[in-house]
């Protein structure tokens, strides 16, 4: 027995090593520019998902003959690739459940084990790819890469298998990429789920790799950008500078809007990003989170972005391969103690409580703490703001003891009509003052994963800076700022690893305690 541990340790160790040394194949033209092109979706959320197959089939045609339309356009103006959001088949059902998503599911076969597989040129197609065979005509009539979310369902065995759930089948929100040739080239199911409870997560993170001959590229699905395991490791350890980012995002302002978030992390782990959202439009419901915002954002040269519906092309430049990060550790910093009879107001971000106190002088250098965790912002109003406005400082140190969405953060955001915190697109009735200078910073962040985000208001549209403009160490520092919407400094606090998967993930202190073991043994 421990002799054969001992072969397993070291064949691990090894194939660790292989791992950080040999070096990844760099493709010639990696370095070109490529096209590519992203369609917003706008649905209403009024469906039923009580149908039958051919139903659900008649369902998800309807939206593909739009999106085969966009597919001709992109071509046209010579696009390489369409990307499609996140529930593009089905964001306008509104009552899905583990037995009535089966008929929007297809079993999608997995293109490292069955390749090709080029569902157009199936004749024969059996009534379970009818969808995918749809897909992949797409590409190939376009020639154009396809990328788009849908639903995938895989038989399983519970006798065999432990973990198949108890109706023998996972499902799985599952990215497909079509080539320009029609052939499936990724298969990638999302990691981290939403509060979908009619489907399945994979055991272990899957990279969704794929090279094209403008790039290397990867996808993703919506919440998995908040992970380690399905963003930073998906980057480090592939090399992977582009990803394909289909989400329906829920945005929850000011730490989680959609494009000044997305914009952040693509900064942050110095990516270009190319996030397909999509807008969904929830009848009887007065305020909205699923208020899109799709764009392209490059770490080195900006962003272009929008809210409306539509079709969207760019061209964007790879990054060098292996180009390092932006997340860095940020230095301790001292935060002036905030006053006893301080005026403290809770508000929500979801499930985070962020302690708030107003700005209430014309300028002033103020803090704020939640436990340990203090912010502190020294600022000074161009002039005094609007009466109908209070701009507030907050600071969040949540860990709810899952540890699956630990983050700290400091945010200034705007009070308006006992309103916390507006969202986006603009809100016209807000007057959002100017600054003549602002610092915000922390005494300590537990992490290096660091998101800066700001918000301005260029008439009745908004922009997000880019990081380079204002960032520099765990401190943002603006002046003379453009009406400001809001500004944010989110830490991302990672999950534990979990041990026992497929793909330990071992460090390097580990591997050398590991090593010494070894050839003391
Ligand atoms: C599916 O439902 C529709 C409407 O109820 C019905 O007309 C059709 O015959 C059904 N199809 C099948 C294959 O059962
Ligand atoms: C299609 O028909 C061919 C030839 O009859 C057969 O070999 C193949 O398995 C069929 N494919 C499917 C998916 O039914
Ligand atoms: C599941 O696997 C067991 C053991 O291999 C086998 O006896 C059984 O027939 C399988 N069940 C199904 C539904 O395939
Ligand atoms: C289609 O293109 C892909 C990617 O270039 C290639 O690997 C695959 O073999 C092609 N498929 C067919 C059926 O030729
Ligand atoms: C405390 O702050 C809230 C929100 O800004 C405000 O409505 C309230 O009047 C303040 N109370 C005191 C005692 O200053
Ligand atoms: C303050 O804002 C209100 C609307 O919220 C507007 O009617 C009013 O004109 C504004 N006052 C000034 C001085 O801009
Ligand atoms: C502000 O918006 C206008 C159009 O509304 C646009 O032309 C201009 O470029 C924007 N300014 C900035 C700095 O983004």
């Amino acid at each position: 027995m421990a002799s054969t541990n001992l072969i397993l340790l070291r064949t691990l160790i090894s194939s660790v090593f292989c791992c950080l040394l040999i070096p990844y194949p760099v493709l010639a033209n990696q370095n070109g520019d490529y096209v590519i092109s992203i369609y917003q979706s706008r649905m209403l959320q009024d469906k039923t998902s009580k149908v039958n197959r051919s139903e659900a089939v008649a369902h998800m045609n309807e939206h593909l003959l739009k999106y085969e339309k966009e597919a001709e356009k992109a071509a046209k103006q010579n696009s390489q690739m369409l990307v499609l959001p996140e529930y593009c088949l089905y964001a306008d059902i509104k009552d899905f459940n583990r037995r009535s998503i089966e008929n929007f599911l297809e079993p999608v076969p997995d293109p490292a084990v069955t390749f090709p597989w080029t569902p157009c040129d199936i004749e024969n197609a059996t009534d379970d790819m009818v969808i995918q065979k749809r897909l992949s005509c797409m590409a190939k009539k376009n020639k154009i890469y396809i990328v788009a979310n849908t639903g995938d369902r895989q038989s399983c065995n519970r006798t065999v298998d432990y973990g198949c759930p108890y109706d023998n089948r996972f499902q799985f929100n599952t990215n497909v990429v079509y080539a320009p040739n029609g052939t499936l080239i990724s298969r990638y199911r999302k990691k981290h789920l939403y509060f979908e409870p009619y489907f399945n997560e994979p055991r272990v993170a899957e990279h969704g790799v794929f090279e094209t001959p403008f790039g290397r590229f990867a996808s993703i699905v919506c919440f998995d950008i908040y992970y380690e395991d399905t963003f930073n490791e998906l980057i480090q350890r592939q090399n992977v500078r582009n990803i394909l980012f289909l989400n329906l995002w829920f945005s929850l302002p000011p730490l989680f809007l959609s494009v000044p978030f997305h914009s952040s992390a693509a900064w942050g782990a110095n990516i270009n990003l190319i996030s397909a959202n999509i807008i969904v439009d929830s009848p009887g419901k007065e305020i909205s989170f699923t208020i899109g915002g799709s764009g392209f954002y490059s770490a080195t040269s900006g962003y272009s972005y929008r809210q409306t519906p539509g079709l969207l092309t760019e061209t964007m430049s790879n990054l060098k391969p292996g180009s390092l990060s932006n997340f860095n550790r940020v230095p301790k910093r001292k935060t002036p103690a905030p006053p006893t009879n301080q005026n403290v107001t809770i508000f929500s971000v979801g499930l985070m409580k962020v302690n708030s106190v107003r700005l209430v002088d014309q300028k002033g250098l103020i803090s704020v703490c939640k436990g340990e965790f203090c912010c502190a912002l020294d600022y000074e109003f161009a002039s005094q703001p609007n009466a109908s406005v209070e701009y507030m400082l907050g600071a969040t140190n949540f860990a709810d003891g899952s540890r699956q969405y630990d983050a700290q953060a400091c945010s200034l955001c705007v009070k308006h009509s006992d309103k916390m915190c507006e969202g986006l697109p603009v809100n016209e009735d807000v007057q959002f003052a100017r600054f003549k200078h602002l610092r915000l910073f922390a005494n300590l962040f537990k992490t290096p994963f660091l998101y800066p985000q700001v918000t301005v208001i260029n008439g009745s549209s908004y922009r997000v800076l880019q990081q380079k403009m204002y960032y520099d160490s765990g401190e943002m520092s603006l002046t003379d700022t453009a009406p400001l919407h809001s500004m944010s400094l989110l830490g991302r606090i990672y999950p534990p690893h979990v041990s026992g998967t497929s793909h330990p993930i071992i460090s390097r202190a580990l591997i050398i305690g590991l090593v010494v073991f070894l050839s003391l043994s």
